[in-house]
């Protein structure tokens, strides 16, 4: 019959030979695309024959938790503003204060006002701010050999009273409110030091240090300047820079001094510490 010759023939072999030949390149593609590529991760090891299959198919396998080891949550400091805080701070004895800092003029000068560059003055400096500095020591959240050690010794009662003593101390740092801060400073400005602390630098992220630092404004925590030792604003400057000192709340001095140069350190440093500012503000 002719329908049993040429290509009609029954027992012709080429249909199965072309559906096993599209099984064999189906099941090929699917161990290359589920199994071989499925299991590949860019930067993590070869997965698991079922994970892959599951990765190449968009389910997502890996919800579990992370077993990866995570880096310890740092905080800057304990301490907080609350309402709390500021209360104890306020509940300061500065009577038995006055005692306490009988351990202090060694270093930080007679009544807080310092005679060296190596030690901040503390006359003046708000009350919230060395208990606050004095807990971080204490906590071990800022580092310097002396003043941890000093620190742990004081109570926490101790460092209210310590700390009320030395705010009401006078000629040292300049009061932070209370003067008057006239605007008008521009981009302008030829004076480095005066141009970052009343103008800022916007194009490097740099707020005015006088936003937070005072005169007229000021932010919880930033100490007044005014009046401060030169050599140690620097220091301080750099330390933040290099993230040796790292004890303020949502990084606001890090992000500050990493954009200074050691140039316009120095002269803000000048600028604060010399008594310039007092001067420059009242010929406004
Ligand atoms: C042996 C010297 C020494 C003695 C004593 C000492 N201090 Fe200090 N203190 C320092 C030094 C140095 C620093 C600055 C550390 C740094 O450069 O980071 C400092 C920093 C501080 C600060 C931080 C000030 C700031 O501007 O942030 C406070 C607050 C403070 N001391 C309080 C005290 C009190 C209160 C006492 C007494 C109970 C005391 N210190 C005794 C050496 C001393
Ligand atoms: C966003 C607010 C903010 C701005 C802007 C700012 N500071 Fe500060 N600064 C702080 C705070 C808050 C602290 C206290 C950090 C802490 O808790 O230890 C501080 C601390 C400092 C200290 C250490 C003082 C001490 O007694 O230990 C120096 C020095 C300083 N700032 C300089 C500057 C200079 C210079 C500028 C401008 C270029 C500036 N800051 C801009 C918030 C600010």
């Amino acid at each position: 019959m002719a329908r049993e010759q040429g290509p009609f023939k029954t027992d012709n072999p080429w249909p199965r030979i072309g559906w096993w030949s599209v099984a064999g390149l189906l099941a090929a593609g699917a161990v290359l695309g589920f199994v071989v590529l499925g299991g590949e991760q860019q930067n993590g090891p070869r997965l698991g024959t079922w994970t892959a299959i599951c990765r190449a198919l968009g389910i997502a396998s890996d919800t579990g938790p992370a077993t990866a080891p995570q880096p310890p949550l740092q905080t800057p400091t304990r301490i907080a503003w609350t309402a709390a805080t500021l209360a104890r701070i306020a509940g300061g004895d500065v009577k038995h204060g006055e005692f306490v800092a009988l351990n202090c003029a060694a270093c930080h000068g007679e009544q807080g006002v310092s005679q060296s560059g190596l030690f901040p003055t503390l006359a003046g400096m708000d009350a919230g701010i060395i208990y606050k500095q004095l807990d971080d020591f204490r906590a071990g959240k800022r580092s310097w050999g002396a003043m941890n050690a000093i620190a742990t010794a004081l109570s926490d009662q101790d460092a209210a009273d310590v700390a009320a003593y030395f705010a009401g101390r006078v000629n040292g740092l300049a009061p932070i409110l209370g003067e008057n801060f006239h605007g008008g400073r521009t981009l302008r400005e030829a004076d480095v030091a005066t141009r970052l602390a009343f103008a800022g630098d916007p194009a490097r992220g740099i707020p005015p240090c006088a936003a937070c630092h005072g005169p007229s404004a000021s932010k919880p925590g930033a100490p007044s300047l005014k009046g401060q030792r030169p050599e140690y604003i620097e220091r301080q400057l750099a330390a933040f820079a290099q993230g040796i000192r790292q004890n303020d709340i949502n990084r606001q001095m890090r992000t500050v001094a990493m954009q200074l140069t050691p140039d316009e350190m120095h002269a803000i440093a000048v600028y604060y510490g010399s008594g310039a500012a007092p001067a420059e503000l009242a010929g406004r």
